[in-house]
């Protein structure tokens, strides 16, 4: 028993690897490709909307899960409705950050410009962020449905807290950064 239960949490462990490896490469070949392509204006409009599109779904479906785990968090809600949110916009989570590195690939970015660096850093950590918040969530599974915020050993709530602030911090400066670029 305990030998398959630390065999499942190595699987997961493995398969965590791979997805940070996966992340970094999407993230990497997102911006090499934005410095090989001078796509026609049409081309670049369109991608500046599905840039947009994948903002609204990946930004809107992380706060939605952000918003129920401060709820759990602060006992306005069970962790069974954070549960069936996380299980439910996990996957716009990850399908708006990859419109976004397609679409940011087709937009040309300033390279040399600091402001655009720190955009595309705080992209990566929204994306390794991802990964390592299903450490997280995985754990919640077998969590009791009316486990109490506030009984869970102090570590795992500080590791939650962080994440959860990490993630936020890291799309929004990339949103605002985004949004200076364009105006400026
Ligand atoms: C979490 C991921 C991302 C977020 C939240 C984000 C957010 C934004 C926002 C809000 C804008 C302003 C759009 C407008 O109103 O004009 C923008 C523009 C831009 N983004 Fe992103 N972005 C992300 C990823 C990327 C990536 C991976 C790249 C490049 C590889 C990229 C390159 C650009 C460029 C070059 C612009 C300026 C486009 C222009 O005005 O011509 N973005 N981004």
């Amino acid at each position: 028993m305990t030998s398959t239960l630390s065999e499942k949490r190595r699987r997961r462990q493995r398969r965590r690897i791979i997805a940070y490896a996966a992340v970094t490469v999407a993230w990497a070949a997102s911006i090499w490709i934005g410095t090989l392509l001078a796509p026609p204006e049409w081309l670049h409009t369109l991608a500046l909307f599905g840039h947009l599109v994948g903002l609204v779904i990946g930004l809107g479906a992380a706060l939605a899960i952000e918003w129920h785990a401060l709820l759990w968090a602060t006992g306005w809600s069970s962790v069974r409705e954070l549960r069936q949110v996380d299980q439910t916009m996990i996957l716009p989570v990850w399908a708006g950050l990859a419109v976004l590195l397609a679409t940011g690939a087709l937009l040309q970015p300033h390279l040399d410009s600091p402001a655009t660096a720190v955009k595309l850093g705080a992209v990566l950590v929204v994306a390794l962020n991802g990964v390592a918040l299903t450490r997280w969530t995985g754990d919640l599974a077998r969590i009791p449905p009316n486990a109490r915020f506030q009984a869970l050993p102090r570590g795992i709530r500080v590791r939650f807290v962080v994440s959860a602030v990490v993630s936020q911090i890291a799309w929004w400066t990339a949103v605002f950064i985004g949004m200076l670029n364009s105006t400026t």
